[in-house]
């Protein structure tokens, strides 16, 4: 079967073959795959980025945002059967630390996981793959169009769940609104995948949404942005200082732009009591020259938090599965519209290489493959 491969530190990627993986255990499922999105995370692997081959071999296949048919599954298996839609998480567990004996490998502590398509394990960019029922996630008919967003959708849905439990752990104040994110001011940096969907999240929470970017307000994503009632903020004429002084300053800060320097600065539209989390990886390693003690006297004297969110586990999936369901039901075309762009796979190479200034998803189709 075909693969869509690259070799760590070393640019491009490339069609490759595969054998088809086998159903061998009782709880193994094999998926025919859809469509897998392309983020990134991918794009950075695709410029010779942060990557690592399965041991023992040179190649990884890549991908990690997976769309399927459930093909197989092995005799033990309960939660899915075949002609399922279904997705699989992306890390696997180190096998040793209690939370990924808790099949909660998001959180590992000894960062011996493996990430499949990213570190360690070959990736869904392929015809079928096959994994272990614990990593499975039955995906609703009505979500077919847009299932391939679950990957990304969860990843926004764990960073607001962790903020939202930082701060119904020490804000005294934090049962006087039952749904808390209710009338929060919340602000998205970073209009990508992840910030419009963690954007779409809170708007479904019933939050105030801005989103900061630095495109015009006439393009695509900040469009897609006020069309489900988020405000837009042009990071090109609005500085986050500026921000906080005229709204009273933020709730719930979401960054997912990976710039460090913007991610500095985002905290200086951080209210007091205010959780700031973060999603982005910054790439390269160029230093930083920061006002320490200021952003540390903030801090202190704001009462602020600042986390940081990776990965996502199996129940941040299912929160995905429900919200993008609701998200349907409210704006149906719209959450479609979030997929702009479609490549086969033997135009991998362009479906990483090009970015058209109206994209948001980018995918590449399985499907007619085989
Ligand atoms: C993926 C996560 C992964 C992270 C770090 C992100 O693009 O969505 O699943 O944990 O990269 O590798």
């Amino acid at each position: 079967m075909k693969a869509i491969a690259i070799t760590p530190s070393v640019a491009g990627v490339k069609l490759v073959e595969r054998d088809e993986p086998r159903v061998e255990a009782e709880d193994d499922i094999k998926i025919k795959v859809l469509r897998v999105g392309i983020c990134g995370t991918d794009r950075e692997e695709d410029a010779g980025g942060r990557a690592q081959a399965p041991s023992g071999q040179q190649d990884l296949v890549i991908g990690h945002e997976m769309f399927g048919l459930v093909e197989e599954t092995g005799g033990a298996v309960t939660r899915v059967q075949k002609g399922d839609y279904a997705v699989f998480t992306v890390r696997r567990g180190c096998g040793n630390c209690l939370p990924c004996l808790m099949n909660r490998p998001d959180m590992c502590r000894t960062g011996k996981y493996t990430e499949r398509g990213i570190w360690g394990q070959d990736g869904y960019q392929t015809e079928h793959v096959v994994d272990k029922e614990q990593y499975i996630v039955r995906v609703p008919r009505d979500l077919e169009s847009v299932g391939v967003l679950l990957e990304p959708l969860s990843v926004s849905e764990k960073a607001i769940d962790e903020a939202v439990r930082v701060q119904s752990a020490r804000l005294p104040d934090f049962q006087s609104t039952p749904l808390w994110l209710f009338g929060k001011r919340c602000l998205v940096a970073g209009l990508g995948p992840i910030g419009l969907l963690a954007a779409m999240t809170l708007r479904l929470r019933g939050a105030i949404v801005y989103g900061l970017d630095v495109v015009d307000s006439s393009t695509t994503r900040p469009q897609w942005l006020t069309a489900i009632g988020g405000q837009y903020v042009n990071g090109k004429t609005i500085t986050p200082a500026q921000l906080g002084n005229t709204t009273g300053g933020m709730d719930l800060i979401l960054e997912a732009t990976g710039v460090p320097l913007v991610e500095l600065n985002l905290l200086d539209a951080l209210g007091d009591n205010g959780v700031y989390v973060l999603t982005g990886i910054p790439g390269g390693d160029r230093p930083l020259q920061i006002d320490g003690a200021e952003i540390i006297r903030r801090l202190v004297l704001k009462n602020q938090v600042m986390l940081g969110s990776v990965n996502a586990a199996r129940d941040h999936f299912q929160m995905a599965v429900e919200d993008l369901q609701s998200a349907m039901r409210s704006w149906q075309s719209l959450v479609q519209a979030l997929i702009t762009h479609r490549y086969t796979p033997g135009q991998s190479t362009q479906a990483f290489e090009s970015h058209e200034a109206d994209e948001i998803k980018t995918v590449i189709e399985w499907s007619e493959t085989s």
